[in-house]
């Protein structure tokens, strides 16, 4: 039985359990989790991606806060040669992703169960050839404003851990949140943005399936921004 007290660390601020699951979700969690969870190894040692697989990947794609994972095994499904690894701490949102893996028999998705930032500070670098962090919590409060997943920090490892030309997608239906995603993306040298014109950012590209929460977002009647930005070559 996986209940809260088997997930550890100390860095996630939203919640980490919802509902209590069904007998049925509880089984699927049961009977999945110890075939596809990641365990961080005890020495911290970089861990290359294909080290969590247990066949050869034609690359590594990396979603932070997959939610119920509609989009993750989405891609998982239309690209069976790419290794998925997806961060989500909160419990009903690992069963959700879990329930789609068993109802299509995913074999490329990998789940780490806690804070995305352990994982990411356990890659090696160039290591993961796209991300998505796709309506990230906004924390409007400007005291809150530090628990954002995109900050200054987080952007320095993405980078780190983005193969050159490497895509990272974010997207967000909060003004204030797209704004500062901009500020900090483009204060970084390393990334570019990947936009000539405006539909670049305000339609979402046909091979980025959509999210819950913005499927949510649209039914309130609220529009979102879809950025894209490019990991600058190391050495061009
Ligand atoms: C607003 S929800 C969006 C969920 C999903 N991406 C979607 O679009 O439907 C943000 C998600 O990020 C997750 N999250 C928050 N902090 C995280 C962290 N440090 N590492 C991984 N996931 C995180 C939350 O648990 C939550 O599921």
């Amino acid at each position: 039985m996986r209940n809260l007290e088997n997930i550890k660390g100390s860095r996630v601020y939203g919640r980490r359990q919802g509902p209590a699951l069904s007998a049925a979700r509880q089984g699927r969690l049961d009977k999945w989790l110890p075939e596809i969870e990641i365990i961080l190894p005890e020495q911290k040692s970089a861990t290359a991606p294909q080290c969590y697989f247990n066949m050869a990947r034609k690359d590594f794609w990396f979603e932070i806060g997959f939610g119920k994972g509609e989009h993750l095994a989405a891609q998982a499904q239309s690209h069976p040669d790419i290794g998925m690894i997806g961060c989500e701490p909160f419990l009903n949102g690992v069963s959700g992703l879990v329930d789609l893996v068993d109802q299509s028999n995913l074999a490329n998705v990998r789940i780490f169960t806690d804070d995305a930032r352990l994982l990411m500070d356990s890659l090696p670098d160039s290591s993961i050839g796209r991300a998505f962090i796709l309506f990230p919590d906004p924390w409007p409060k400007s005291r809150h404003h530090k628990r954002r997943i995109v900050g200054p920090g987080n952007i320095v490892v993405l980078a780190r851990i983005l193969k050159d030309g490497a895509e990272l997608r974010i997207g967000t239906d909060h003004m204030e949140y797209c704004r500062w995603i901009m500020a900090h993306m483009m204060d970084n040298p390393d990334f570019i943005w990947a936009s000539d014109s405006p539909e670049d950012w305000r339609s979402r590209p046909d091979d980025w399936p959509a999210s819950r929460y913005e499927i949510k977002s649209m039914e309130q009647g609220r529009k979102s921004s879809y950025l894209r930005f490019i990991r600058r070559p190391r050495h061009p």
